[in-house]
């Protein structure tokens, strides 16, 4: 009896077995090379009227390629309730992924559409063997530095220095970008330290034991460039040791813009002889 229960158990077991085999799985790659949704419908079609079977991958390759009526096909007729599958995790995280692709690619567009370049603002200061400089990534030395900087390059030969940075500010790109000729030759030694969007740069003069007249080779001055009064007063005056003899006085040099003083204003008198004529109207 048992004996039999069982022998029947395992024939049934078999024959299951060899359904499910049976079943023939479609070959997703085919969809791969389909370039017409056309042709993709009715390749899925013809599978499935010859009872092939589809795995979940030919979802994921239906998706990537955009083609939504092949995919309508087999939600419709293989991947549904009736055949116990639930078709929408997968389906969410296929299309998710395509999503993301399409938003840093419309991500890129914009910051591509934004970009704005900017001189960044520097002031620099020497001594008699050096130069120094701090590039601020900012329009001015006075306003707030652009800090979430990245893609910097900062190339110094012995003529130029070149140098190009990219800052997110807000929803803004703002790439900074500076080429100057200097004024003299330096040597390959640098030294660069940076901290808070601002970049200070210790550059080695070629010949060493010499004033320059300026930083740069250019005469005219960048707007956004002043000179470092601050470090320039520590280092103390090297107007003494120039190699120019020519030079009268510090206040000479180009590229010196050194604050001038405020006269006072014609207005302030005029308010004055206002107020006068008031006192003597009033008398
Ligand atoms: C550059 O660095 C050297 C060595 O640290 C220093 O002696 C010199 O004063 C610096 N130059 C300037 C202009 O600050
Ligand atoms: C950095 O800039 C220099 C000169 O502008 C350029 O030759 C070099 O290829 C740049 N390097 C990178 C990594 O972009
Ligand atoms: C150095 O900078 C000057 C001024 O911006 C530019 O005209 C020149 O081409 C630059 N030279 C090099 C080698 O980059
Ligand atoms: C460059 O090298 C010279 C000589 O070795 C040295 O005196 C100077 O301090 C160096 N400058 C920097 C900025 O490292």
């Amino acid at each position: 009896m048992w004996k039999s229960i069982s022998s029947y158990i395992f024939v049934l077991s078999t024959m299951l077995i060899s359904v499910l085999c049976d079943k023939d799985f479609y070959d997703c790659a085919i969809l791969e090379g389909i370039v017409e949704e056309k042709q993709a419908l009715k390749e899925v079609t013809d599978a499935f009227e010859l009872n092939k079977d589809f795995s979940e991958s030919c979802l994921q390759i239906l998706v990537n390629k955009n083609f939504y009526s092949s995919i309508e096909y087999l939600v419709n007729n293989v991947f549904n309730e009736d055949n116990d599958y639930d078709a929408v995790p997968a389906l969410k995280r296929y299309i998710s992924k395509v999503r993301e692709r399409q938003d840093s690619v419309i991500n890129l567009a914009s910051e591509k559409r934004n970009i704005v370049t900017i001189g960044p603002a520097f002031q620099w200061a020497q001594d008699m063997n050096s130069v120094a400089l701090l590039v601020k990534f900012a329009h001015r030395m006075d306003s707030p530095a652009c800090i979430d900087l990245y893609d910097q390059n900062v190339t110094i030969t012995e003529t130029n220095i070149t140098i190009t940075c990219m800052c997110r500010k807000r929803d803004e790109i703002v790439r900074f970008y500076m080429n100057h000729e200097l004024y003299m030759k330096i040597s390959g030694n640098y030294s660069e330290f940076q901290s808070g969007g601002r970049l200070y740069l210790n550059l080695t003069k070629a010949e060493g034991n010499q004033r320059w007249r300026r930083l740069l080779f250019n005469e005219e001055q960048p707007r956004n460039m002043r000179v470092w009064y601050e470090l320039m007063e520590s280092i103390g005056d090297i107007s003494e040791n120039t190699v120019f003899e020519t030079d009268d006085a510090f206040e000479d040099l180009v590229h010196i813009d050194k604050p001038t003083r405020k006269k006072k204003s014609k207005g302030g008198k005029k308010k004055k002889n206002k107020k006068k004529r008031k006192i003597n109207d009033d008398l």
